[in-house]
């Protein structure tokens, strides 16, 4: 084997990653590199294979989204996928990621319905996305969730909070839209957002809000890392869903994807250009994110 291969249990893949042997991704870690002023990259993930070919391109943090439901399930939105349905998936990424000591940070997300009713509720749907393998998790919304944030990090869980476009309550939202346009929207998401740090939310998911506010949140909250989706490229971090990067969808790809599978060799050569894009800042392009 060359010294510019690399054999894993999936094959041989080239060795050449965009960075150097990682260490296991912590929270510290993920501190360390805001500090520095180094982007967090995310992808989803949801099975074995592609949860090990990401962590082998670099990406630090691999989120088992609902977004499942519709990228596996074939949903028209994430409302129906159920927690078990999440701690499976959650499991089949650890499982790859175990094969070749993958070193990612692994968030699972609380499905609808499963941290609605009550905090004892939250925390015994985020013990199962932990037993499943998962290091954090993650919920919607702000305001009412503000409590359940804290009661499971005062417990020891680590929690990612998503505001902007939150797809569960697309129905209620009336669809999928830009969210914080207006004064008062983007003053209560800036307040949402400062709440849900002082809950001790160690990220935060900022999807498809403009790219001036995300940046205003983000300068708002140094001890909780914004990711964002759709948003600009002023947020600590960046997530894509890896379906929608590798230009498969079954329908129309949100305007602000880039399809890195283009002059990409494999998948890996693809996911390991959006890490590079998404750290030298070169994706998003606040351009053509400007909403
Ligand atoms: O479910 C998901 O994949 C997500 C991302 C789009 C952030 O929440």
């Amino acid at each position: 084997m060359s010294e510019t291969t690399a054999s894993t249990p999936y094959g041989t893949l080239p060795a050449a990653s965009p960075l150097p042997q990682r260490k296991p991704v912590s929270l510290p870690r993920l501190q360390d590199m805001r500090e520095r002023g180094e982007k967090i990259t995310m992808l989803t993930a949801y099975d074995a294979t592609f949860a090990a070919v990401a962590d082998s391109a670099g990406v630090e943090c691999l989120l088992i989204g609902d977004s499942l439901g519709m990228v596996c399930q074939g949903l028209s939105s994430t409302v129906g996928v159920t927690l078990d349905t999440m701690c499976y998936h959650v499991e089949s990424v650890t499982r790859g990621l175990r094969r070749v000591q993958g070193t990612a940070w692994v968030i699972g997300d609380l499905p609808f319905g499963s941290y609605h009713e009550s905090k004892e509720q939250a925390i015994r749907s985020a013990s199962a996305l932990l037993h499943a393998g998962a290091h954090m998790i993650k919920l919607e919304g702000g305001g009412w969730t503000t409590d359940t944030v804290r009661f499971l990090v005062e417990r020891g869980i680590p929690v990612c909070a998503h505001l902007g476009l939150t797809p569960q309550t697309v129905h209620a939202l009336g669809g999928y839209r830009v969210q914080g346009r207006s004064d008062s929207d983007a003053l209560r998401l800036k307040r949402d957002a400062l709440e849900l740090q002082d809950a001790g939310a160690a990220m935060l998911v900022l999807e498809m809000v403009p790219a001036t506010l995300a940046t205003e949140v983000t300068q708002q909250l140094p001890r909780c890392h914004t990711i964002g989706i759709g948003s600009g490229n002023g947020t600590a971090g960046q997530v894509l869903v890896m379906h929608d990067m590798l230009g498969v969808n079954l329908g129309k790809n949100p305007k602000f994807v880039r399809n890195f599978m283009e002059g990409a060799h494999s998948v890996r050569d693809a996911m390991a250009a959006y890490v590079r894009a998404v750290k030298d800042g070169s994706f998003p392009d606040n351009l053509i994110h400007a909403w």
